[in-house]
């Protein structure tokens, strides 16, 4: 592999962080994520993990994120042990910090969702192993290896070239990784969120600083009509996320409406070929109990994006979820077997 070096180097290393990597590092890791798709699609993959213990520890619900650490860790060989909310002591009878000690000595890597980012790092600083971050309330790295990977699959132009508009809450994780990937990558990144929910001041701060190096072309705008024209791709993400009160329903819904991808917004990209990306899960119809309850209470029939453009051709969410696994399963090996 030609980024074998690079890979090499990431071996004993944690992800907490997307930005904690380079440029190169994170090219190298979709690199390596082709190469685990290919060999798993033609039955001809090798195990690189076996004989390694994996923890996966969930303070929150995961569908994509478990599936991939589990799915991903039994194909390479290892063993893997899921520890859901409430399955351990840690944060309640027993400080992070001592749970971290005693399962860096039985596992080879761990990987972490929960809330507050400090959590991980305390995992990470005293487990002596491996951590992934699996998802805080700031950062969802694995996230966005699999988002890019999926442009970079749909797409024929250079990173460098392409344009990404993120339209809706764009306070939360996703969208603090985005923005940041996208300037680590040098890519045009555009925001479209009101301004008390556009990036916080440390997020743009690091964005800006990353964008310097890249030459990566950052906005952020109240006007998700002006952010989305000639863009590439249009991405967006629940508008409240877990672990947020659910009182704040009215007033998301209130203030993010004018922000919902639709076929009107899909349109106003003036691009045929624009395509669009959501991490899920999406609230897109009324097929689900919050879905049921928010068309009662408000009267809205989809939420962040609609029936029509989450179901049209447009959407590659599905290959979005499926690369989950594949960059989750890169960063596992990577990180404990070097190659
Ligand atoms: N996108 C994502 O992280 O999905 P899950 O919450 O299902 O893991
Ligand atoms: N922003 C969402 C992402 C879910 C994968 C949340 O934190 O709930």
């Amino acid at each position: 592999m030609k980024n074998s070096k690079i890979i090499g180097g990431l071996k004993g290393r944690s992800l907490l962080r997307d930005i904690d990597l380079t440029k190169d590092q994170f090219m190298a890791l979709l690199d390596l994520a082709e190469i685990l798709r290919t060999e798993k699609k033609s039955d001809t993959e090798k195990k690189r993990l076996k004989g390694k213990n994996i923890a996966i520890i969930f303070e929150k619900s995961s569908t994509r994120t478990r599936s991939s650490f589990e799915v991903g860790g039994h194909d390479q060989g290892a063993h893997v042990t899921y520890m859901g909310p409430g399955d351990t002591h840690m944060g309640r009878q027993e400080t992070i910090k001592d749970t971290a000690r005693v399962l860096g000595r039985m596992f080879d890597g761990i990987e972490f969702r929960g809330f507050a980012h400090h959590d991980v790092e305390l995992l990470a600083e005293f487990s002596g192993v491996p951590v992934w971050n699996g998802l805080t309330d700031e950062w969802h790295p694995t996230q966005l290896l699999a988002d890019i990977l999926t442009i970079r699959d749909h797409s024929s132009k250079p990173l460098e070239r392409i344009a990404l508009t993120y339209v809706g809450d764009a306070r939360n994780n996703t969208a603090n990784s985005l923005l940041c990937v996208g300037a680590l990558l040098g890519m045009d990144i555009r925001i479209a969120a009101p301004l008390s929910l556009q990036p916080n001041e440390d997020v743009q701060l690091i964005a800006k600083r990353l964008a310097q190096h890249s030459d990566a072309k950052l906005s952020i705008t109240e006007n998700p009509h002006d952010a989305v024209a000639e863009t590439d791709f249009i991405y967006t993400d629940v508008w409240v996320s877990m672990g947020e009160p659910t009182d704040s329903w009215a007033e998301r819904i209130k203030l993010l409406l004018p922000y919902q991808v639709n076929e009107q917004l899909v349109h106003a990209s003036k691009n045929p070929d624009v395509r669009f990306l959501h991490c899920l899960p999406a609230l897109h119809n009324t097929d689900t109990e919050i879905g049921k309850e928010l068309n009662k209470k408000y009267g809205v029939s989809a939420l962040e994006v609609t029936e029509e453009v989450f179901e049209s051709a447009t959407s590659i969410v599905f290959d979005q979820a499926e690369n989950r696994l594949h960059t989750i399963k890169a960063v596992m090996v990577a990180t404990l077997a070097g190659a």
